[in-house]
């Protein structure tokens, strides 16, 4: 790694990346099947067209991975399989050492995530306002669970602890956008402002 790869492990923190626990898993995606490919929703080559271009981007320059997962990430919303098989052979690194990299920052997603991402502060401020209830609530809009994504790729649900604006609690934060003092009657009205 890098200067700037050496820098971001040690932080741990850069463009809102954070460290995540490395997975036990040998391979993040036992299991998925061949899930990946089905949400691609794009014929491979354009895949591989757009991880090309990215690659040429950075001179496939393997010191500067994160960025080009990065890219890949902000393209795709997640890192595709493919596309990380693809790096690895392009940049002759080992498929593992991508691995591993992709699944240090919490940033990163394996998994296909929505188009937009819903975060329910569950902190303490929030808590005690009712922050659990907004979550039950958006559970049963969206039928799913935090750190699922609808069937049709539209939301991805999560929780965070605090994002430093608890006197605007209960906080729920669906694209970077925050929405305070969040009752459970906003909830459907707020989820309608989204394509
Ligand atoms: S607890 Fe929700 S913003 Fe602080």
């Amino acid at each position: 790694m890098n200067t700037r790869d050496n820098k971001l492990s040690k932080k741990g923190s850069l463009k809102g990346l954070r460290p995540f626990r490395l997975n036990s898993s040998p391979s993040p995606f036992q299991g998925e099947g061949d899930k990946g490919g089905e949400v691609l929703r794009q014929p491979l080559n354009q895949l591989e067209g757009k991880i090309g271009s990215i690659l040429d981007n950075y001179q496939s320059d393997k010191n500067l991975l994160v960025s080009i997962l990065q890219d890949i990430q902000a393209e795709y919303n997640y890192l595709p399989r493919e596309a990380l098989t693809q790096i690895s052979q392009d940049l002759g690194v080992p498929l593992s050492q991508v691995y591993s990299v992709a699944t240090f920052f919490k940033a990163f997603s394996l998994k296909p995530r929505g188009r937009h991402i819903i975060n329910v502060c569950l902190g303490t401020a929030c808590h005690v306002r009712g922050a659990t209830r907004i979550l039950e609530t958006i559970e049963r809009e969206l039928s799913i669970k935090p750190g699922d994504t609808t069937k049709d790729l539209k939301y991805t649900l999560e929780t965070v602890n605090c994002v430093g604006a608890c006197a605007l609690g209960p906080i729920v934060i669906v694209d970077g956008k925050y929405s305070g003092q969040m009752k459970a009657d906003k909830v459907k009205p707020l989820l309608e402002n989204y394509d």
